[in-house]
């Protein structure tokens, strides 16, 4: 069994996993957030981050340990054969917590210290699995990684090596869904899941006024012949048209859900376009998907339908494991992990998917 460990952003995430027929199984899962303190800074604070994880992190793996099989958590210690952590990418301060504590528990308790990129986290949260005979990907599969902080295409292939195919040039697809919240007005520290609940309350009026004042957010690059995205001109779309609207006086939450919407479909239009790109230059047996934004209904079953056109197996995360969470890690270990000497482990704040 593998105890991994979380902590790029401003969750600590600890889990214990295990590997079975060729799939990743989850004994138990933890995350503590500091997401609470951010929400008023509308943003993540590093410095707030860093110091919540030094306090919890320590009572966070016990708890973890202890409820594998609810025995004491010295005696579960002992199952444990390698400690995985997210060496990266992410911010400085919450990766040294994660790695140097990760470090520390290998030295002293002598086990096994293996490195997990988070970006690979999230591919590898494909394999986990509940349930015996449930498919798990095929490779070779191509992936689309949409996180907070990444937007990137990659394709893996039969020996399980990863390339990079394109990515944003910009601002991140969840990047946008934060931003773009925020200036309708939508503010909260998870940008998508408040475009959507809006978007599923938008009316008939806010329909219409779309139809009417023909209302299109630009699809940027879509029509690009490469794989590469580009979301911050959406972002300054959405602001122009709220100006537009508030210096006019028409302005109105119905309006802000309604471009809500449209925000929504123009992000998902641009990932799904440059995914299909992928799909026919690379033709993979399975279409993966990961990430924060892999949450999103819309982009979810976009994809679906994507890859039954396309004739491949489609995968994604279940809900709990898109958004960050230790689970997708101890995954990656058994993905894709590499053992590391204790003493060369560094967080690596800037790492991209295929380092
Ligand atoms: O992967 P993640 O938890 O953290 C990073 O590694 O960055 O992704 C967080 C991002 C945020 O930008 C958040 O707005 C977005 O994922 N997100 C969503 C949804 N849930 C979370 N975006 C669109 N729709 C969702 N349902
Ligand atoms: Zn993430």
């Amino acid at each position: 069994m593998i105890l991994a460990i979380e902590t790029t952003m401003d969750e600590t995430g600890v889990a214990v996993v295990s590997s079975w027929d060729k799939r990743v199984r989850v004994w138990s899962n933890v995350k503590a957030s500091s997401a609470e303190m951010h929400k008023k800074y509308g943003g993540v604070v590093p410095e707030i981050a860093a110091r919540e994880q030094v306090k919890v992190i320590l009572p966070v793996i016990k708890e973890v340990l202890e409820t594998v099989r609810e025995k004491k958590w010295e005696d579960e210690l002992k199952e444990i054969e390698a400690i995985a952590v997210a060496y990266g990418p992410g911010m400085m301060g919450s990766l040294l917590v994660g790695v140097e504590t990760a470090k520390v528990l290998a030295s002293v308790w002598g086990k096994k210290l293996i490195k997990v990129n988070h970006l690979v986290g999230h591919v590898a949260a494909n394999w986990i699995k509940e349930r015996e005979n449930t498919p798990v990907p095929e490779l070779p599969a191509v992936s689309l990684i949409v996180s907070g902080g990444h937007t990137d295409l990659v394709v893996i292939d039969e020996n399980n090596e990863w390339k990079w195919l394109g990515g944003t040039r910009d601002d991140a697809a969840g990047e946008a869904f934060d931003k773009s919240a925020r200036l309708l007005g939508l503010s909260d520290y998870l940008g998508g899941v408040v475009i959507e609940k809006a978007m599923k309350e938008v009316g008939k009026e806010g329909m219409e006024w779309l139809r009417q004042e023909k209302i299109r957010l630009p699809r940027p690059m879509i029509g690009n012949k490469g794989l590469d995205m580009s979301f911050s001109g959406l972002k300054t779309a959405v602001l122009h048209e709220v100006e537009k609207l508030k210096k006019s006086g028409k302005w109105s939450e119905e309006k802000g859900r309604a471009l809500a919407k449209e925000f929504n479909g123009a992000v998902v239009d641009v990932l799904v376009s440059k995914t299909e790109r992928a799909i026919k230059i690379h033709q993979p047996k399975s279409l993966l998907v990961g990430g924060g934004v892999a949450a999103n209904i819309l982009l979810r079953e976009r994809l679906e339908r994507l890859a039954k056109e396309m004739e491949i197996s489609f995968f994604k995360p279940e809900m709990k494991y898109c958004t960050d969470n230790a689970a997708m890690i101890g995954a990656g270990a058994v993905i894709k992990g590499k053992e590391e000497k204790i003493e060369n482990l560094k967080a690596e704040p800037s790492l991209g998917v295929v380092d």
